[in-house]
């Protein structure tokens, strides 16, 4: 099973980095699996840790998708890292074991802090239509325009049966790196298959 979620590290000269990543548990540890290039690759190599971010809060994930990376954040408390201001939950991880690969290492983390901020308050459809346009704009160098058309008509039902300001706010951010693509003015920052 994988969650997604916000990852947050810090790089050797102190640069926060904010990105959308999905995890998996395995054996009770974290696994993170990002494909090189990856900022956040480089920031966990270095430091050995980061902070996994829950959020419901889609405007993060679209955001980091369309340039928009510069996200609240606080230090973490036990590690010499940062988390998201505002997340219902956050876990913060140390690097414990690295299956290295040229495409997607592996890194197992062992979480050793974890704090609650706030309730889950129940699924919303808005919020999970933005995560898979989210997907979509990460592939738009891969997917042929009738694939993507096709289901950003099925998404935009449920963002207009259910959004809020949040998920409407995520939703044009992404539409509009979608038109951008379109124009052949490619605005987005859809950096690999994922
Ligand atoms: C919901 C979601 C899940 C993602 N999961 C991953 C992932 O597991 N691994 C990965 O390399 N990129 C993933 N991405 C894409 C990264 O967030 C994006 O490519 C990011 O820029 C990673 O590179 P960076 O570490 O240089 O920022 C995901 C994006 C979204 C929207």
């Amino acid at each position: 099973m994988i969650f997604e979620t916000i990852v947050t590290t810090v790089a050797q000269d102190a640069r926060v980095h904010v990105a959308p990543m999905g995890i998996r548990d395995e054996a009770g540890l974290v696994l993170l699996a990002p494909f090189r290039p990856s900022t956040t690759l480089e920031n966990l190599l270095a430091s050995r840790c980061a902070v996994v971010n829950y959020t419901d809060d889609v405007r993060i994930f679209a955001g980091c998708l369309t340039r928009r990376r510069d996200w609240p954040v606080v230090p973490a408390e036990r590690i010499a890292s940062v988390r998201l201001q505002s997340p219902l939950s956050h876990s913060e991880l140390e690097v414990e074991r690295i299956e290295d690969d040229d495409v997607r290492p592996r890194l197992f983390c062992r979480r050793i802090f974890e704090q609650t901020h706030a309730p889950f308050r129940g699924f919303n459809r808005a919020q999970a239509a933005v995560l898979e346009c989210a997907i979509l704009v990460s592939r738009l160098h891969m997917l042929p325009w009738e694939k993507i058309e096709t289901e950003l008509k099925y998404l935009t039902i449920a963002i207009e049966k259910t959004a809020g300001p949040n998920e409407r706010e995520a939703w044009n951010w992404l539409t509009e790196a979608i038109s951008a693509h379109r124009a052949g003015r490619d605005s987005s920052n859809p950096a690999r298959s994922i």
